[in-house]
């Protein structure tokens, strides 16, 4: 029939066929994945009706962050803790919304942990501008009950990360591996599946000339940071930059993905870590970008490699084609910035 694609691959689809290539896989990534991803279309739909369902503006309390939170990042945290909890495939979780890990019922524990951003880019909610969630998946590494040194992994040993984007579309990007690429699906909601849009997503090591940014920080940059977007304005050579920046890191980054660039959440004076949270922002995303040729840096190292001492830290982020984000590693170097 017209239109429709009578043999489609769906996500569901797409990551049993991936259990397969695994003769010994017990095939509880796959119920996890399916787990999120029913967590993704409810908190999906609840993002196109939120307007509708006066789920719009605040919740009245505030984060471990000190953040405010909004209803839709509760109703998002509550869909993933319920669906993962009961996917039989989970044992520990962090959530951005949570101030410490959340263990699961010894009788439903599984031996995942996962590391998750409901909602991401919650000040983007209430203008309708792109928002999304995030989350990193980590075996368990401790014998015993699950503890924080079970979920205080380094990024390089993430098993499976991805994002979904709740933009003009929805669609989530999945990777487990390098080997097995990065790939995007989008959700088709006639039939309620993530369908295989984009497979194997690649970033070349330069893309379009973009930075992507928060300059109204500029006076908090360090020199590195300074130089490296005074280059892209004001070029010796050739055209100046484009800059975009969303304020929503899921759509910032698919942007990045797709078209190339960079997008950089530095450190300033005032946060020496800058603000994104690395076991459930920076890890995942850099997971993503590397698995797609990119690179992502603090400025001065892997993102992947840094060792969490606490499950709310946060990052430096660098992150985008490989040539940009060497460009500002170099200057890092140049200006003696660790
Ligand atoms: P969250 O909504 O999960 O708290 O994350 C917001 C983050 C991230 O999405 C974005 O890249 C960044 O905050 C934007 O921060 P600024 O407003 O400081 O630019
Ligand atoms: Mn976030
Ligand atoms: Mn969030």
């Amino acid at each position: 029939m017209a239109g429709i694609d009578t043999n489609c691959m769906t996500l569901t689809r797409f990551v049993m066929e991936e259990q397969k290539k695994h003769p010994g896989a017990s095939g509880d990534l796959t119920m996890l994945l399916q787990a999120l991803m029913t967590a993704v279309k409810a908190v999906q739909t609840a993002v196109r009706r939120a307007g509708i369902a006066n789920l719009y503006g605040f919740q009245g309390t505030t984060n471990v962050q000190g953040e405010e939170v909004k209803k839709l990042d509760v109703l998002a945290n509550d869909c993933f803790i319920n669906m993962l909890k009961s996917s039989y495939s989970t044992c520990l979780m962090v959530s951005e919304e949570n101030e410490t890990v959340i263990e699961v019922e010894t009788e439903k524990q599984g031996k995942y942990i996962v590391t998750f951003d409901p909602l991401d880019g919650s000040s983007n909610i209430d203008c309708l501008v792109s928002i999304g969630s995030i989350f990193g998946i980590y075996r368990k590494v401790s014998e015993g009950a699950p503890g924080l040194a079970d979920a205080l992994q380094p990024g390089t040993q993430l098993v499976c990360a991805g994002y979904a984007l709740y933009g003009s579309a929805t669609m989530v990007v999945i990777s487990t591996s390098k080997e097995s690429g990065v790939h995007g699906f989008m959700l088709d909601p006639t039939i309620g599946e993530f369908v295989l849009t984009h497979p194997t997503i690649t970033l070349a090591p330069k893309g379009k000339s973009i930075y992507s940014l928060n300059e109204g920080y500029a006076g908090t940059w360090n020199e590195a940071v300074k130089e490296y977007v005074n280059n892209k304005k004001f070029p010796k050579n050739g055209k100046s930059y484009s800059s975009r920046y969303v304020g929503s890191m899921v759509a910032d980054v698919h942007r990045t993905l797709v078209y190339g660039g960079i997008f950089m959440y530095p450190s300033s004076a005032s946060a020496p870590k800058g603000k994104l949270r690395l076991m459930y922002e920076a890890n995942p995303m850099a997971f993503i970008v590397e698995n797609a040729g990119g690179l992502a840096s603090t400025g001065s190292g892997r993102i992947l490699d840094v060792q969490p001492s606490s499950i709310h830290e946060r990052c430096p982020v660098f992150l985008g084609s490989s040539t940009e984000v060497n460009e500002i590693i170099e200057l890092y170097k140049k200006h003696n910035i660790q």
